[in-house]
């Protein structure tokens, strides 16, 4: 069984399902590190992270979206994005690393122990969905590139294309492209932080953000670049594409917190899609930190969270 050979599994569950779509993986020939394998599956360790609500359907995952390179309304990324080409995939990596360069996707996945962890992942409007994503920690990456000992944060970048993203092409400006964002180093360095490579065991839909893309399960949606095409090691703080946008409605932060309001509305409450009743469903509280209080509280400690939004 080759998942015998896999790093740490004892501290893992292994479902049904991993088994499945581990039969298609190729062990790699040391250290038990796994390369994805023929066929559009994704490797599916359960993680210690993973949250035991129940997943959203892959069909409101994969069709109530933002990714506005392919339009604003929420159907328009299930509709447009099917014409991106994800392959062959380059991620620069530059800044304060000691190993800058065009890293192939593919190369970055050969040897990466690639992990499954469910997250509950919510946006700006308040709703919010548990997606079971795929992916590899972004501590894993950044090891790999050597950050220099002064390098204090990192900041990512989506492809522009607008060949193939029509939200790039049009008259009308929505955002500043490419789409960027920001998290300080030890945020990305947290075991939580992950880049994700596919959902419910497949490869990313292109909706939600393929090939890759950043997960921050205790932050707002919107921090979540798709497609991302870049990634410096800074020390500086990165300009965060809605903080650009909009400063008086979105900081660099941006940690879930119900405490503190939106200015145009309430972020006590979610409505969690799929929950019988629609919009009419009950909604849930908020939890601080997306309810990864206890993992992540810590990177804040003396911060006005206020101030610091
Ligand atoms: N990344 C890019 N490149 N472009 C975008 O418009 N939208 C963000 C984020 N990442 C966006 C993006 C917003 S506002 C949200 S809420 C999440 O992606 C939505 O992710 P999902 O569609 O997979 O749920």
């Amino acid at each position: 069984m080759l998942l015998r050979h896999a790093p740490d599994l004892s501290e893992r569950e292994v479902t049904p399902r991993d088994l499945y779509v581990n039969r298609r993986q190729i062990l790699a020939g040391f250290g038990g590190l796994m390369i994805a394998g023929a066929g559009n599956v994704q490797a599916a360790v359960k993680s210690p992270f993973s949250t035991q609500e129940t997943p959203t359907s892959l069909k409101d995952i994969t069709s109530y979206n933002n990714f506005y390179e392919f339009g604003t309304d929420k159907s328009d990324p299930a509709r447009n994005a099917g014409r991106l080409t994800v392959k062959p995939w380059k991620v620069k990596i530059d800044g304060m690393v000691g190993k800058p360069g065009d890293y192939d996707l593919d190369d970055i996945l050969k040897g990466m122990t690639i992990e499954e962890r469910i997250y509950r992942m919510r946006c700006v409007e308040g709703w919010s969905m548990v997606i079971p994503w795929n992916g590899f920690p972004l501590a894993s990456l950044l090891t790999r590139v050597e950050p220099l000992s002064g390098a204090k944060y990192v900041a990512f970048e989506t492809l522009v294309r607008p060949s193939e993203m029509p939200g790039q092409a049009g008259l009308f400006k929505i955002l500043d492209w490419p789409y960027v964002e920001g998290l300080r180093l030890d945020e990305a360095m947290h075991p939580l932080t992950l880049l994700a490579t596919g959902l419910y065991g497949e490869n990313l839909p292109n909706q939600n953000g393929a090939p890759l893309r950043l997960v921050v399960p205790w932050k707002y949606g919107f921090k979540g670049i798709k497609s991302i095409v870049r990634i410096s090691l800074t020390d500086k703080e990165p300009r965060t594409s809605w903080n650009i946008q909009a400063p008086q409605e979105y900081g660099f932060y941006s940690n879930v917190n119900p405490a503190v309001d939106h200015p145009r509305w309430s972020q006590a409450t979610e409505r969690r899609i799929g929950d019988t009743g629609g919009l009419f469903a009950k909604r849930r509280p908020t939890l601080p930190f997306n309810g990864y209080a206890d993992q992540v509280a810590g990177l804040y400690t003396g911060m006005d969270l206020r101030k610091f939004y």
